[in-house]
């Protein structure tokens, strides 16, 4: 298949002229209201545009509609409640009234790893479009928002063209690269807005008035192939998450040889060609993209034998990494932790979310237990979610309760609520004074002013 980059439109939006049939005001439809879905139908509805969210799950469709989000994602609440208010933005269960008059429907429904191989899961992207084109009543483009492997518009494509041979069905990539706690922001002012599609005018103008809003953002809208749109989801997140990777096994050898990885990540990072971002070591990367992705990316490069070295490590080293986490505290205790306590704070895979996919606590929580030592955590938006996946855990109400009796504090998650906390008080509860910052945030000199013993992450602390 021949790919083509259709007028790409780098350095800034520019206005594309509508197809004769196109309006500036859009229908859109969204298909999922995860986090994806609700936070680009939010947008989307705040732009101007009316947008349907559409979902299965009738308690979900209720609470949202009661102003209940069914995830902790900052001004998320706010932004539904106001433009459901004024009328732009409406919930259904029914996918086929959902439809009804959409310029775009988008579809935003789960790809989990498929149990076994770690292939992302499709049957609920297949099992949507089946649904939607099922349910067209006029021309649409159908708008894969989800990640989802090289090849997946094409099937879409298929089902489209088997299922209504009928009518004019344009299938588009568009992926998302919201971070989970900044994901507003991150739609409302984005780097890029990548568009895939295979050459039709319509979808093309169609995407462009849907982005339109944009142009004030200057956001660089840029038009490429179908399926070099769905590659460019997964290079980006192998990317970052390599990045990552490269600065935690710098934060080790920083520990082996003395260096002080904050400053490698400052001194590599401000040259321009590598950056600054995403250089912060750490406990190993997790979420619902990352680990997935990854994932999913060495799937594909096996199938089509091109294997992608570089992210299988990438993938092994952040495994192995979570539990060596475990170790590390362990051996701050003085190398047995059986029948001494240890006090976490933060569970979820970061900061300003409640979710906890492949959190780095997890795989902690299982070393520190197979230790021989009781957990006791606190985290702010994450233990509802956390309790059931690690049941020996005691919750608690927040820091300094966690802290009380403890033989070690351990820093997991970077909420900001930590980043100020009067460490001796908190040093002064505990039974020994062991404070473990997998995220770099005590400077050395406060945690030594408190009395505690301080390790960190790629450096030796005196
Ligand atoms: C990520 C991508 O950033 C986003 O573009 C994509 O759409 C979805 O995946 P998200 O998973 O929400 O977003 O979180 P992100 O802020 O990117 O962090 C991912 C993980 O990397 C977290 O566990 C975080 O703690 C870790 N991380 C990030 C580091 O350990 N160090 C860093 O320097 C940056």
């Amino acid at each position: 298949m021949v790919l083509q980059c259709l007028a790409p439109m780098l350095g800034g939006f520019q206005p594309h002229h509508p197809a004769r049939d196109v309006k500036y005001h859009m229908k859109i439809t969204m298909i999922g209201t995860g986090y994806v879905g609700l936070v680009s139908g939010a947008c989307f509805a705040d732009f101007g545009h009316d947008v349907v969210c559409v979902d299965k799950d009738a308690g979900k469709i209720a609470a949202i509609e009661s102003g209940r989000m069914p995830i902790y994602e900052p001004g998320l609440d706010q932004l539904v409640g106001s433009n459901a208010a004024a009328g732009r933005l409406t919930f259904t269960t029914d996918v086929a009234a959902g439809v009804k008059g959409a310029d775009a429907i988008f579809i935003a429904v789960g790809t989990p790893s498929r149990r076994g191989d770690g292939h992302a899961d499709l049957s609920y992207v297949y099992a949507a479009a089946r649904e939607i084109v099922e349910a067209l009543d006029a021309p649409a483009v159908i708008v894969t928002k989800s990640t989802v492997p090289v090849g997946t518009g094409d099937e879409v494509e298929r089902i489209a063209r088997e299922l209504r041979p009928d009518l004019d069905i344009q299938v588009v990539s568009n992926p998302e690269f919201l971070r989970e706690g900044a994901a507003i922001g991150d739609f409302k002012r984005p780097d890029r807005v990548v568009v895939g599609t295979t050459g039709s005018e319509r979808a093309i103008a169609v995407m462009s008035q849907i982005y339109r809003p944009l142009s004030l953002n200057q956001a660089p809208l840029m038009f490429t192939g179908r399926r070099t749109a769905e590659l460019i989801k997964y290079a980006a997140n192998a990317f970052l998450a390599t990045k990552i990777t490269f600065i935690n096994e710098m934060a080790d050898l920083c520990e082996a040889v003395g260096a002080q990885v904050q400053d490698v990540a400052r001194g590599i990072g401000l040259d321009n060609r590598i950056g600054s971002k995403f250089l912060h070591a750490g406990p190993g990367y997790g979420g619902s993209c990352f680990p997935k992705d990854t994932l999913a990316l060495v799937k594909t490069g096996q199938d089509y034998d091109t294997p992608v070295r570089i992210v299988e490590t990438v993938v092994q080293v952040n495994d192995l990494r979570k539990r060596a986490m475990g170790r590390k505290i362990v051996k701050a205790l003085g190398g047995d932790a059986r029948g001494r306590t240890v006090a976490l704070l933060g569970l979820t895979f970061k900061p300003n979310t409640d979710d906890m996919r492949d959190a780095p606590s997890i795989a902690i929580v299982q070393a520190l237990e197979d230790a021989g030592a009781k957990v006791v955590a606190y985290d702010p938006e994450g233990m509802a979610v956390a309790a059931p996946m690690m049941p020996g855990v005691t919750m608690v109400g927040d820091a300094y309760e966690a802290a009380q009796g403890a033989d070690a504090l351990v820093l997991v998650t970077e909420w900001d609520i930590f980043r100020a906390l009067d460490l001796k008080r908190l040093a002064a509860s505990m039974a020994q004074k062991v404070l473990v910052d997998l995220r770099n945030i005590y400077p050395a000199a406060e945690a030594a002013e408190a009395g505690f013993a301080l390790t960190r992450v790629g450096s030796q602390v005196a």
